[in-house]
């Protein structure tokens, strides 16, 4: 997990970028119409952004797609955003196999209905060998249960007599975590004006730049990707270093 230290503009297209898909609820409300139906259309806005991602040359694209508190929901609504994963990976899964992109997702696999521990598993199973791009599905993701489940994994190696706790160091915890072979994101994007992560990837956004945008997602296009990676590349990430000297 060491960062290498760099002072300069980020002059490179962003490696990974993570998003908070925020503000589907907002969107339906500006149109009397429920909230289900501004899921629905944000899986379009999903789409294109993988599109573009892919276009833009980034590697690595997490999305936030049900957090470990979205539970708090009505059950309706819970119910239709798993509808959701289902329809999508039926109808995009094909497609991102030819395209040789590759599926994650991360997030406890604990309280999700069978079919879609089995829909997640052949998504993962499917897009094994690809590597042109990766698509991270955070789904019943919190940051702190990630961090907690990686720790009772460590606690049990420790245990079983196969890590001493002087193992245990930045890498080695980072490789018991649900993002172990995907690199941290270089920019998060959160959609829809709030100012929060809400519990996503609180261990990998450590030095990751934030770029708060006010779109709600279903309007999330290419052209605000573009606009938040010219964001990004006017930043200069320091990881605690000194400001770049002027020549
Ligand atoms: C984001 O939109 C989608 C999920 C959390 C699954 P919201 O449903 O949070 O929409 P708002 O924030 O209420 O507008
Ligand atoms: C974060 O958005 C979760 C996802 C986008 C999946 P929320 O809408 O759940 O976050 P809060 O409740 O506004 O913090
Ligand atoms: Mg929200």
């Amino acid at each position: 997990m060491a960062q290498p230290v760099s002072s300069s503009p980020t002059a490179t297209a962003p490696r990974h970028i993570a998003i908070i898909m925020d503000g589907n609820g907002r969107w339906a409300k500006q149109r009397s119409r429920p909230r289900t139906f501004g899921h629905s259309e944000g899986v379009e806005a999903l789409r294109r952004t993988v599109e573009a991602a892919g276009e833009l040359g980034v590697r690595y694209l997490t999305v936030f797609g049900f957090s470990t508190e979205n539970w708090r929901r009505p059950v309706e609504e819970v119910n239709a955003l798993f509808d959701l994963l289902r329809l999508y990976v039926a109808h995009d899964l094909d497609r991102l196999v030819k395209e040789g992109v590759r599926v994650h997702v991360i997030g406890s696999r604990e309280r999700l209905q069978p079919d879609i521990a089995r829909i997640i598993q052949d998504a993962e199973e499917k897009t094994r060998h690809n590597d042109a791009q990766h698509l991270i599905i955070a789904f019943n993701y919190g940051g702190q249960d990630e961090i907690a489940r990686a720790a009772r994994r460590v606690a049990e190696d420790v245990a079983a007599g196969k890590l001493t706790p002087q193992d245990v160091s930045i890498e080695r915890f980072a490789s018991y975590l649900d993002t172990a072979d995907v690199p941290a994101p270089d920019l998060l994007i959160r959609t829809s004006g709030e100012l929060r992560l809400s519990n996503f990837m609180l261990w990998q956004a450590a030095y990751t730049e934030l770029v708060f945008v006010d779109v709600l997602w279903p309007d999330f296009d290419k052209a605000a990707l573009q606009s938040a990676i010219d964001t990004y590349q006017r930043r200069e990430r320091r990881y605690g270093g000194a400001e770049a000297e002027q020549p």
